[in-house]
């Protein structure tokens, strides 16, 4: 019987401290630090970003450890996020990992976090869940991308369509922030978004040619429509909230389900996923799964803790590079873009 593959996985691109255990591809352990800090500040704050890295990196691998009842030495390979994401904050996890992999002698995996979030479907746990088979298209929605991929294989994808500016989860968040909410606006958009009609105001749907998308004009009509609402009535923001934040999240989710739909229509695949920080957005995940009925696709959304940043994807995705010896060189720098 060979060895276990066991793979440490540390994520650092924005915002969350993240690292996992996977043990041939099972995790043991997901564990995560979030930075409060940025909420003062209405976004995330590279700097404040990496100096909260630095604190939690330690704590927060040695935690994922201890609960997977793993041993450093033990450890096949450790895995970290290259990039996209903050430099400073890259940096952290790129150089945590390296020293890690030269102390105890394994090799080190650079995962590309768009990838991770899509291998995120992989991820094997005390749930029964069947992953997607190849090929398949996932619709990558995250704070910092929105894109539709075709996945040929867990190291092979290509990407149809993209936003051509905003995310989908800025979308959210730039919204919220006219609301007067707190960063990030995204969860708390869906929640309230639940008492609330989306059909009471009509945003625009943009022309974009192909797979690709836009949320600038969303966004642009929305901070119009709330600006000019609250100038005519002082009262209009606390009476419409609900109905603003249903409103803005219906007209984000059809743009996203009608580049979805194209795509799979247009290159006949049935099977179809979803992954990133949005796609923990619950009318996004009940309209897909009715799309899914309707159109006779059988769609995948990992759960929401695997949706949101966090370290298993990273693990996971190691896992696969660990498979393919697709390993790192010691002196490897992140890749914020
Ligand atoms: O994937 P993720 O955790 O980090 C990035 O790689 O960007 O995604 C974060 C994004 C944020 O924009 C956040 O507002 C959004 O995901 N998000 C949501 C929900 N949960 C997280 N947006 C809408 N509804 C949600 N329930
Ligand atoms: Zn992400």
């Amino acid at each position: 019987m060979s060895a276990p593959i066991i793979v440490l996985g540390i994520e650092s691109s924005c915002d969350e401290t993240a690292a996992a255990v996977l043990v041939d591809g099972v995790l043991r352990s997901n564990v995560i630090a979030g930075q409060d800090v940025h909420r003062l500040w209405g976004g995330v704050v590279p700097e404040l970003a990496s100096r909260a890295h630095q604190e939690h990196i330690v704590p927060v691998v040695n935690e994922a450890l201890r609960t997977a009842g793993v041993q450093k030495n033990e450890l096949s390979a450790v895995a970290f996020t290259q990039g996209p994401g903050l430099i400073g904050a890259l940096l952290v996890g790129t150089c945590f990992a390296r020293s890690l992999g030269q102390a105890l002698n394994v090799p080190l995996l650079a995962v590309d976090h768009m990838q991770a979030h899509i291998l995120a479907h992989f991820i094997r746990d005390n749930e029964e869940r069947e992953p997607p088979t190849f090929p398949f298209l996932n619709l990558t929605v995250s704070g910092g991308h929105t894109l539709v991929v075709l996945v040929r294989g867990p190291l092979d994808m290509e990407v149809l369509g993209s936003t051509l500016d905003d995310a989908a989860g800025e979308a959210f968040d730039k919204g919220a922030k006219v609301l007067g909410l707190p960063y990030p606006g995204g969860p708390l958009v869906d929640q309230l978004a639940r008492t609330g009609d989306p059909k009471r105001f009509k945003l625009p749907m943009p022309a974009i040619a192909g797979l690709n998308m836009s949320f600038s004009g969303v966004k642009t009509a929305f901070n119009d429509l709330v600006r000019n609402g609250i100038a005519r009535d002082p009262g209009f923001l606390e009476r419409e909230l609900p109905n603003l934040c249903a409103s803005l999240q219906q007209c984000i989710v059809d743009i996203l389900l009608r580049k979805l739909q194209k795509a799979g229509r247009t290159l006949g695949i049935q099977r179809i996923a979803m992954s990133g920080g949005v796609s923990a957005n619950s009318a996004l995940r009940t309209q897909l799964a009715a799309l899914a009925e309707r159109e006779g696709w059988q769609a995948h959304i990992p759960p929401f803790a695997y949706c949101t940043d966090n370290g298993a994807m990273v693990a996971m995705a190691g896992h696969f590079l660990f498979q393919a010896k697709q390993f790192a060189q010691l002196d490897t720098v992140p890749h914020p873009r």
